[in-house]
């Protein structure tokens, strides 16, 4: 035994150790709006953090301080300051690198820890809607944020004479849209087009319609209970996967459907987690938090459903491509990336 490996290995497990713990004290200071009560970056008392949001004044005591130890948040003489920077991830939702929601998703790993075992020594199944609702919100608020900063600016840019068609009036399908955080972007970026999202979990559907109806675009956008072969074949100018295709079962056959709902010159646009090929190109931070993740949500989603393919969430773009081939697709690239996502572009 090498003493000093283990030492490593002990300070990376203790780290690792305080980073879950810090999560479960952010889904606890994004609930209790402790970050957003603090984003002015003044410094507080716990005292009086405790006092603007209603909160217990010894326990807001001992969040400061795991805070303040983890370095999300600055003290000085027995007050606490939450930094510009920190404030952009944890506290302002319209920042492009708020990360809060996050922690949700992570909540509904530890929540949902049953159902793996159980599908650990079963079938591998897990069914996206029987996980705990924390996952449908924690998912719409950390991927929404990616979504306003990058959808219109960069990666429908990056797609061959799409924007023309969008500004002229385009056939929109969000497909695998849970809340439709994707589909109002698109909708209020695009006032000439029409928009219909599809996923195949009703509640998430209820969410995105009243989502719609919240922002005023409840007369371009449809939302609809459908599965990805069976939404209405309308000669789509555009059809978008983000962030789903994975955590189907049978991705060739939604990836066929595309092809059949496509207009002759139509588009694919698929948003996948960032990935290298192999699993030594994934072997990265980015790599272990979307393969733990992946363990528990994407595959087994993939698991529950009709041919159960597996693909998880670390793909990568030739096993995608791989996909879009098989379904008879005869061009396939890479438009755009960023740290967290691979933007691809399918044409018939
Ligand atoms: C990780 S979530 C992404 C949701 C949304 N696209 C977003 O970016 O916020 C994956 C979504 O795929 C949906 N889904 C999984 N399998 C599906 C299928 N076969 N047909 C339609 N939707 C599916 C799930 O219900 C879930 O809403």
């Amino acid at each position: 035994m090498d003493e000093a490996k283990l030492h490593a290995f002990m300070g990376q497990l203790v780290t690792d150790m305080g980073g879950g713990a810090m999560w479960a004290s952010v889904l606890i200071g994004d609930e209790l709006g402790l970050y957003r009560a603090m984003a002015d970056g003044e410094f507080v008392t716990a005292e009086e953090l405790a006092q603007r949001t209603n909160c217990n004044r010894r326990l807001v005591l001992e969040w400061l301080c795991a805070q303040a130890a983890a370095g999300y948040v600055e003290t000085a003489g027995g007050r606490f300051r939450l930094p510009e920077e920190q404030a952009m991830a944890l506290a302002n939702e319209h920042s492009p690198v708020y990360v809060a929601g996050g922690a949700q998703v992570l909540a509904s790993l530890f929540l949902d820890k049953d159902k793996i075992v159980a599908a650990m020594r079963g079938d591998g199944a897990l069914s996206w809607g029987d996980h705990h609702p924390c996952l449908f919100s924690g998912t719409e608020r950390f991927f929404r944020p990616g979504y306003r900063a990058f959808l219109l600016t960069e990666w429908l840019p990056s797609l061959e004479g799409v924007v023309s068609k969008l500004e002229s009036g385009a056939t929109v399908a969000d497909v695998g849209c849970g809340h439709g955080a994707s589909t109002i972007v698109m909708a209020e970026g695009y006032p000439a087009s029409r928009f219909f999202g599809f996923d195949y979990h009703a509640p998430s559907i209820e969410v995105a319609r009243s989502r719609a109806a919240e922002n005023g675009l409840a007369d371009r956008i449809t939302f609809e209970t459908r599965t990805a072969k069976d939404y209405p074949a309308l000669g789509y100018d555009l059809i978008c996967f983000f962030d789903c295709l994975h955590d189907m079962g049978d991705p060739v056959g939604a990836a066929r459907h595309a092809y059949d709902a496509l207009a002759p010159d139509g588009t694919v646009l698929l948003v996948e987690p960032f990935a290298g090929d192999g699993l030594e190109d994934n072997l990265t931070p980015v790599g272990r938090m979307f393969y733990a993740a992946s363990t528990f949500i994407c595959t087994p989603s993939s698991l529950s459903q009709e041919v159960g393919l597996g693909l998880g969430a670390q793909a990568g773009e030739a096993r995608l491509r791989d996909v879009f081939k098989e379904a008879g697709f005869t061009r396939f690239r890479r438009a755009s990336e960023t740290p967290f996502n691979l933007i691809l572009e399918a044409k018939k």
